[in-house]
């Protein structure tokens, strides 16, 4: 049987994204120069951004997985964010970055900082690969940034549609036919 090659249009191409990410861990390595951060990624979105980034940062690092999801397999927030799974690691008095996908209305990051700040960290930044200014309505602040995108949904580098489309090596536009 001869399989379809799938090949959505590219917003942002691979070369593109990993020039950035060269450049965010470079940040990032100057920032918390001399010190220990812990990483936390955003399952599922960010695993692929998350551990691109981590190769670019030359500090010593400790990795953490976190898992909330908001979208259920709409295109659309549905307003609500879960916890589906927590880090394992105590973040009192640590630097912490959190890795995120993308930024849309906010809800997810917002309240993902909120349950980090109880913990007493030393401090939390966020990495956030890509940003929807359009959709914002819970203001973050996003200290690492790759890309600010138009209001379009998204998908490949680690973006799903339904469960969909994660392994893509860049990003692409989800449109009707797809
Ligand atoms: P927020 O809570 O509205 O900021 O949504 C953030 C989450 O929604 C991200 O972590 C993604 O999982 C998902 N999301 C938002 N926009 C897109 C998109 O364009 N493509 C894929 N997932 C998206």
């Amino acid at each position: 049987m001869k399989m379809e090659l799938f090949s959505p249009e590219a917003l942002i191409t691979e070369d593109e994204i990993a020039h950035r990410i060269e450049e965010l861990g470079y940040s990032i390595t100057k920032d918390f120069e001399g010190q220990e951060l812990v990483v936390i990624c955003v399952l599922k979105g960010a695993f692929i951004f998350c551990s691109d980034l981590i190769k670019k940062i030359n500090l010593p690092i400790k990795l953490e997985f976190i898992s909330l999801s908001s979208y259920g397999d709409s295109t659309q927030s549905s307003g609500s964010v879960r916890l589906d799974m927590d880090i394992t690691a105590n973040i009192e008095g640590k630097n912490v970055l959190i890795v995120e996908d993308i930024v849309d209305t906010g809800l997810t990051i917002k309240t993902l900082m909120d349950i980090m700040k109880v913990r007493k960290p030393k401090n939390v930044k966020l990495a956030s690969l890509l940003y929807k200014p359009s959709k914002m309505k819970h203001s973050v602040k996003i200290d690492y940034l790759g890309f600010e995108i138009e209001d379009k949904f998204v998908i490949g580098y680690g973006l799903d549609y339904a469960g969909r489309y994660r392994e893509l090596p860049y990003i692409g536009i989800l449109n009707a036919g797809n």
